[in-house]
C-alpha cells in the first residue's frame, strides 16, 4: 500500500509489508507519544476531526497526534445536532472542509460515510469510524498492541469476544488477523455472532476459527482475549439489548482459573464486560491501548501527509 496522499478507510486496504511498515513508523513515534520528546513533523498542519457520533477517547488520540506532532486541529463534535451542518450533505461538507484541513478523521452513524466523505475531499480521509463497519485506527492500534504484549503476532491464539456482529473494532481486527498464522476463537450470543462476510475471509486465507459459547473455556486456549461492549446504539429494542448486554463478563475470578497468562485487551468504553478487579491483572492492557494508539495515528497521520 502507499500510503503517500492516501485515505485510510478500511483495513481491507492493509497487507503484511503496509502494517509491519507502519509498526515501524509506530515505534519511532513513541517518545513523542508518551510525552518524552516535543515534536514538528507536523508543523503548520491542520488535522480537522468532525465526529457526527459520540468518542472522547479516539478524537482526543487523534487531536493529540496531531499536536504532539507540532500539528494543530480543528474539530466539530455531535455535528448530526448542530445546526451549522444540518441538511448539509457529506459531500458538501467534505468539498467545504478540505479547503480548511491537510487531513481529516471522521465519525459516523452510517456504514459506507468515510467513504463518501474521500470521494469528495481532495486530502487524506482517515475512518474514525462509520456506523457497525470499519474502525481502522483502533484496529491498527490493536495489532501493534498485541505485537508488543506478545513479542509477536504469528503462532498466537486469539479470542474475540462479545458484540461481534455490530462492533466494528472486530470486524477491522479479523481483516487484519488474515495477514498473520493465528487462530481465532468467536465468543459471542447467537444473536450477535460474527457476520458471515468477515467468516468467509477468514476461510479465504485458510484461517482457523472455532465459536465457542463459554468464556473461560475460550480464555484457557487463547493467548489474547479482545472483549467488546455490547453496542446499545446499533438496537431497535433496547429490551433485546439489555438481555445480551452482560452476556460474557472477564473477571479477575475467571481469568486466574483459565489462564493467567493471558492478554486481556478491550478497545474501551467498558460497560461491565471487564469487572474492575481486572485493572491490576498484570496482562489487563486495555490502558495501555490508549497510550499505543496515540503513536499508532501518529504514524497514520504522517505516513499519509508524506512525512513519515
Ligand atoms: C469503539 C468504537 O467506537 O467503535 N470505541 C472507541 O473507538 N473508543 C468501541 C465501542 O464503542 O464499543
Amino acid at each position: 500500500m502507499d500510503f503517500k496522499n492516501a485515505d485510510i478507510l478500511s483495513t481491507e486496504q492493509f497487507d503484511r509489508a503496509s502494517l509491519e511498515h507502519l509498526f515501524e513508523v509506530a515505534l519511532k513515534m513513541e517518545p513523542f507519544a508518551k510525552k518524552e520528546k516535543k515534536g514538528d513533523l507536523m508543523n503548520g498542519k491542520i488535522l480537522a476531526s468532525l465526529f457526527y457520533e459520540p468518542s472522547t477517547r479516539t478524537r482526543f488520540s487523534f487531536e493529540t497526534a496531531m499536536k504532539r506532532l507540532g500539528g494543530e486541529t480543528i474539530s466539530a463534535t455531535e455535528i448530526a445536532s448542530s445546526s451549522i451542518f444540518k441538511g448539509e450533505t457529506l459531500a458538501d461538507t467534505a468539498k467545504v472542509v478540505e479547503k480548511f484541513a491537510d487531513v481529516i478523521a471522521i465519525r459516523h452513524p452510517e456504514s459506507g460515510s468515510a467513504q463518501v466523505f474521500a470521494d469528495n475531499a481532495s486530502i487524506p480521509v482517515l475512518n474514525a469510524g462509520d456506523g457497525p463497519n470499519q474502525h481502522p485506527s483502533q484496529s491498527l492500534l490493536d495489532m501493534y498492541t498485541i505485537k508488543k504484549e506478545c513479542g509477536k503476532i504469528d503462532g498466537l491464539t486469539i479470542a474475540m469476544v462479545g458484540d461481534l456482529k455490530y462492533g466494528r473494532t472486530v470486524h477491522s481486527l479479523s481483516l487484519l488477523l488474515r495477514h498473520y498464522d493465528v487462530k481465532i476463537v468467536l465468543v459471542s450470543p447467537d444473536e450477535l455472532k460474527m457476520p458471515k462476510e468477515y467468516l468467509e475471509k477468514f476461510d479465504e486465507k485458510g484461517l482457523a476459527y472455532e465459536e465457542i459459547l463459554d468464556l473461560g473455556e475460550a480464555a484457557k486456549k487463547s493467548d489474547v482475549i479482545y472483549m467488546t461492549r455490547v453496542q446499545k446504539e446499533r438496537f431497535t429494542d433496547l429490551n433485546e439489548y439489555e438481555k445480551l448486554k452482560n452476556a460474557f463478563v472477564m473477571s479477575r475470578g475467571l481469568i486466574e482459573e483459565a489462564n493467567k497468562k493471558a492478554i486481556i485487551m478491550h478497545p474501551l468504553p467498558r460497560i461491565g464486560e471487564i469487572s474492575l478487579d481486572m485493572d491490576d491483572f498484570a496482562g489487563s492492557a486495555y490502558f495501555r491501548q490508549v497510550e499505543n494508539g496515540v503513536a499508532v495515528r501518529m504514524a497514520m497521520i504522517s505516513l499519509v501527509l508524506g512525512k513519515a
